[in-house]
């Protein structure tokens, strides 16, 4: 058996609709082991959330295709009954969404939401799971956790809000936390707390950390290593240093250069992708990037690259027509 918590392989969801199949994530393959935080990283649209959703066995079964692997702590996600993924949801795996008000129940108290998840799950009886649910709290830093404890959602503010869909998340201890964007609605100082608070815990519980978010800045100082997605597929990935300082697809040297976070001078203007990204349903034959890509040859038009190894190990990248290493020339 591998040491790896989570293997996907040739992972693919497609969605059947009636403007034709809609291949949104389009064979992705990566591993993560214990106690690693991955950063997944691309534009709107790039399939980040199918991917998520999928390795969280959430996609509903009508009118969606899923094939390829995804082995999480040794059990097969693909195919899996729900009756199976409830016994991993929560334990095993568990997932923060961008909007906390998806994840609870606006007319549940805070405390009685984490207080449910532990006495179904955990089968705590009540007393248990009041105590755990306040220790919860505490830790994910809401103050005086014990009136918040009788709080509605609405009467908290988005970070405060986050907070208890944390907390809820982390309620059974799983061993990988998939967190989609979680600080995407949230104003800058508050966004920099829930992520340093994904970080405490991360060490607390012990667990591996899925980070998604479109901008890599926010992964930067936070992730082990990053995988970099287009349009359901995996351009760039490799170690958090090899991204940011050997990166080699143009595209990611674009959403480098558009990062609020990455850019230095606070009051330059954002540089934005010129394009849009393609339409999933009528891909080109080539590079999904091509078409708005500086670099783009001929047969960039033409054939789809898939990963090949850069110099760094474990960074891969998808491109016909990269960017100069930087550190090839320096090499003696
Ligand atoms: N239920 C669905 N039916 C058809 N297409 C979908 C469905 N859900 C997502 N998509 C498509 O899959 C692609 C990836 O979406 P998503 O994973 O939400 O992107 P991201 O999270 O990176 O912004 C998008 O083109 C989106 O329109
Ligand atoms: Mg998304």
């Amino acid at each position: 058996m591998s040491d790896h918590l989570l293997e996907v392989k040739d992972l693919r969801t497609t969605f059947r609709t009636v403007a034709g199949a809609v291949p949104a994530v389009g064979g992705v393959s990566f591993d993560l082991g214990s106690n690693e935080t991955l950063g997944i990283v691309g534009e709107s649209g790039s399939g980040k959330t199918v991917l998520a959703r999928t390795i969280m066995g959430l996609q509903p079964r009508t009118n969606v295709e899923v094939t390829g692997s995804v082995l999480l702590n040794g059990h097969e996600v693909v195919g899996a009954s729900e009756r199976v993924m409830r016994s991993m949801w929560a334990t095993e795996v568990a997932m923060v969404f961008q909007d906390p008000m998806t994840s609870l129940n606006p007319v549940m108290r805070i405390g009685r939401q984490i207080d449910e998840t532990l006495r179904v799950r955990l089968g705590m009886d009540r007393r248990a799971a009041h105590a755990r649910a306040l220790e919860l709290l505490t830790m994910v830093g809401i103050p005086s956790a014990a009136s918040r404890y009788r709080a509605y959602p609405t009467e908290l503010s988005g970070g405060m809000r986050q907070r208890v869909v944390i907390a809820t998340a982390l309620a059974c201890s799983p061993k990988l936390l998939i967190a989609d964007e979680p600080t995407t609605g949230l104003d800058v100082t508050i966004q920099a707390q829930i992520l340093n608070l994904l970080d405490t815990l991360k060490q607390q519980f012990s667990m591996s950390v899925i980070l998604i978010t479109h901008d890599l800045g926010v992964v930067a100082t936070r992730a082990t290593r990053i995988i970099v997605m287009y349009a359901g597929q995996i351009a760039e990935m490799g170690d958090t240093r090899d991204i940011f300082y050997h990166h080699r697809m143009p595209y990611t040297r674009a959403l480098l250069e558009s990062s609020p976070k990455v850019s230095n001078a606070s009051h330059t203007r954002l540089a934005v992708i010129a394009g849009r990204p393609p339409n999933l349903s009528t891909m080109p034959p080539g590079c999904a990037f091509a078409p708005r890509c500086a670099y783009a040859t001929e047969q960039c038009h033409v054939e789809r690259p898939t990963l090949r190894e850069a110099a760094q190990p474990g960074h891969r990248f998808a491109c016909w027509n990269p960017l100069p290493d930087s550190s090839e020339g320096t090499r003696p």
